[in-house]
C-alpha cells in the first residue's frame, strides 16, 4: 500500500459517495497501524505459502497481486512467498498444501477449489501447527464451527455474497420497469450466469439478485440460467447460444464481472447494443468493467474489495505468526458501482493499491 492513509481515504470517500463503509476493514487497519513498523525486520525469514483456486481468474490474480505485494511492504522477503495456482483440482492443491508444509512454511494462505477439501486442508495444517487463513471461498458452517470449538488458527476472510447479489437487483431496479421491460410485456426476460455449481457466492448472488427484483415489484421471466465458471470465455459461449436460439433477454445478471465482459461482447457480435437492448451486471469491479459502467455498456458492478480483504488475510496471518489470536470470520463491505461513482471508485481503487512491484514466481503445477 501506498500508505496507510490512501485505504482509510478510500474507504471514507466510498462510504460518502455510496451508502456504505468497510467497518470491518478500518477497524483492522487502525489496529495493526502500530505495529507495522516493528513488523519490517521481523519477517524477512518468514515463510509464507499461498495457494489459489486458479490464478488466471481475473479476481484473484488482482487478490493474489495485492496480497504479495502487502506482504512486501510488509517486510517479507519475496522469496519466502511461496504461490501456487492449483488448476481448479482438488488433488492438485491438496498436493501443494503438502508440498508447503515440507518446505516448512510458518503459515498458510489458501482459496480452496471447493468446500469438500477444506477439512482435509485444515487437517494438514493444525497437525503441523500452521496456522491458516482461507480466503475468497467460504467453508461450509459445519467446518468453522470446528476452529471455535477446538479454539484451532484458523479463520476465514471474505464478504457477505448476498449483500453483492442485493446490489446488482437494486442497480437494476433502480432503472425501472419502463426501462427494464423494453418489449413492454409486464415482465423482465433475463439471463442468469452463475460462477461455479456448489459455490456460495455464485449461490448467493443468484439468489438475492432475483429476489431484490422480484420484492421491488417486477415480475422476473428466466431464459437461461446457466454456469459460467467465472470465466468470460464461457460467458460469452452462453450469451451467443441463447441469442441465436433467439432467447432475446433484457437484463442479463452475472455472478462476476469477467463474465459479465464477456456477455458484452456476445451481444454485441449479435447486433444489439449492451445499455440500450439489454442492460447488464456484473461484481468485482475490474477495471475493464468500470470503464463499461463508465460508458454505460453495463448498468452498474459491486466493488468486491481485493484490498482490504488481501491485507485482512495477511494481517490475520501475522497475527497468528505474533500467537495473537483471531475472529474465526473476518469481514468486508461490498461497494455498489454505478455511473455515477464509477470514476471516483476508479481512482480510489488505483490509489490504495500496494505499489511494490513483487517479482514472485508463481509455480504452476
Ligand atoms: C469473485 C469472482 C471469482 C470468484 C473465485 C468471487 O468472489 O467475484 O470473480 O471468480 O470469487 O472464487
Amino acid at each position: 500500500m501506498k500508505n496507510k492513509l490512501f485505504c482509510f481515504m478510500l474507504i471514507a470517500l466510498l462510504g460518502l459517495f455510496l451508502t456504505t463503509g468497510c467497518a470491518s476493514y478500518l477497524d483492522l487497519d487502525k489496529s495493526d497501524m502500530s505495529n507495522t513498523s516493528s513488523l519490517d525486520s521481523s519477517y524477512a525469514k518468514t515463510r509464507i505459502g499461498v495457494c489459489i483456486y486458479q490464478l488466471n481468474d481475473n479476481f484473484m490474480s488482482l487478490f493474489c497481486d495485492e496480497l504479495v505485494n502487502y506482504l512486501v511492504s510488509l517486510g517479507f522477503s519475496e522469496d519466502n512467498i511461496i504461490v501456487f495456482g492449483s488448476s481448479n483440482n482438488q488433488a492438485v492443491q491438496l498436493t501443494q498444501v503438502e508440498e508447503l508444509i515440507d518446505r516448512g512454511v510458518d503459515a498458510l494462505i489458501v482459496n480452496p477449489v471447493n468446500s469438500a477439501i477444506v477439512h482435509t486442508i485444515t487437517d494438514k495444517a493444525v497437525n503441523n501447527g500452521i496456522p491458516l487463513v482461507y480466503i475468497n471461498r467460504e467453508p461450509s458452517a459445519d467446518e468453522e464451527a470446528n476452529w471455535e470449538e477446538y479454539d484451532l488458527s484458523v479463520t476465514y476472510v471474505g464478504c457477505d455474497a448476498r449483500q453483492s447479489g442485493i446490489y446488482q437487483g437494486e442497480l437494476l431496479a433502480g432503472l425501472g420497469g419502463d426501462t427494464l421491460d423494453i418489449n413492454g410485456d409486464g415482465a423482465i426476460q433475463y439471463y442468469m450466469i452463475e460462477g461455479a455449481p456448489e459455490n456460495i457466492d455464485a449461490g448467493f448472488r443468484t439468489l438475492y439478485s432475483l429476489s431484490t427484483l422480484t420484492n421491488s415489484g417486477f415480475k422476473m421471466d428466466c431464459l437461461l440460467d446457466e454456469v459460467g465458471n467465472w470465466d468470460k470465455a464461457t460467458s460469452k459461449l452462453i450469451t451467443a447460444k441463447g441469442i441465436s436460439q433467439n432467447l432475446i433477454p433484457e437484463v442479463i445478471i452475472c455472478n462476476n464481472d469477467a463474465m459479465a465482459l464477456g456477455a458484452i461482447d456476445a451481444v454485441k457480435e449479435a447486433g444489439l447494443t449492451p445499455g440500450r437492448d439489454v442492460y447488464i451486471v456484473g461484481v468485482d469491479a475490474l477495471p475493464e468493467a468500470i470503464e463499461e459502467v463508465k460508458n454505460g455498456t453495463m448498468v452498474g458492478t459491486v466493488f468486491n474489495d481485493y484490498i482490504g480483504q488481501s491485507h485482512n488475510a495477511a494481517d490475520a496471518a501475522l497475527r497468528y505468526l505474533n500467537g495473537e489470536e483471531n475472529e474465526h470470520y473476518i469481514g468486508c463491505e461490498y461497494v455498489k458501482v454505478s455511473s455515477s461513482n464509477a470514476q471516483q471508485v476508479l481512482e480510489l481503487i488505483q490509489s490504495s493499491d500496494t505499489d511494490e512491484d513483487a517479482n514472485v514466481e508463481y509455480k504452476q503445477p
